[in-house]
């Protein structure tokens, strides 16, 4: 038996919803802090004590994961392919947190701007790296503002005259005078590990991957 509980990171925001559903499917029971939305606890012991949670922000999974300081976490599709860290495997497909990675534009943007003609273009986005390579694909130099939220106010503010950004419903596009010009990625979650944990903690891990699995299948 591990002298320390195997460190899963979960991220903050609305993905929570979705993962507490799953995480009850695979067994694990976290204290009941984890599930009051007022607690500043950030890390959450579990029933048997053989798994700890920690909730960081999304970006930051992968981050916690690919250093080693989480062994395991849930991790969106898009935030991998951003920082494609060589130290993170990411075996299971968890089928929650369903959205798209896309490129949008103010609704009145002349077709005149239409990108076939363009040879630079200026992008706010939280993704510089998998928006620089998918303007690269199409010939065009992207010149990345980098930005950590509320993206969808550059166009109008004259920041940047596009954006790519992770959009569900959609409504946040519309509310700021969005459209969407193009999908880039489809995204769903992940269950990551960490290189050193699947090397160290080999059955553990693996006895959680088929957990997950097994759950997924059940969802
Ligand atoms: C995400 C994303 C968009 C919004 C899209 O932000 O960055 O702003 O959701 O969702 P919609 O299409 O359903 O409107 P989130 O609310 O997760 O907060 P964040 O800006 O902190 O990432």
């Amino acid at each position: 038996m591990p002298a320390k509980p195997l460190v899963i990171a979960l991220p903050k925001g609305r993905i929570s919803q979705e993962v507490a559903p799953l995480l009850k499917r695979v067994g694990i029971v976290p204290e009941q802090a984890f599930f009051d939305d007022e607690a500043r606890q950030l890390q959450f012991a579990c029933e048997g004590g053989d798994v700890a949670l920690i909730r960081v922000r999304s970006f930051d999974v992968a981050t916690f994961v690919a250093f080693g300081a989480a062994h395991m976490g849930v991790c969106g599709s898009d935030v991998l392919a951003e920082f494609d860290y060589p130290d993170i495997y990411a075996p299971l497909d968890l089928d929650i947190g369903h959205c798209r990675l896309s490129l949008a534009q103010p609704e009145q943007m002349a077709p005149a701007d239409d990108m076939a003609r363009a040879s630079h273009v200026r992008v706010a986005t939280k993704y510089p790296n998998v928006t620089r390579q998918y303007f690269a694909e199409k010939g065009i130099q992207a010149e990345c503002i980098k930005l950590s939220g509320a993206i969808e106010l550059a166009p109008a503010l004259g920041l940047a005259g596009r954006i790519v950004d992770l959009v569900s419903s959609g409504s946040t596009l519309r509310a700021n005078g969005l459209v969407e010009a193009q999908t880039i990625m489809k995204v769903s979650s992940r269950l990551i590990v960490g290189r050193t944990a699947f090397k160290t903690r080999s059955l553990e891990v693996s006895g959680w991957i088929e957990r997950f699995r097994e759950a997924v299948h059940a969802g």
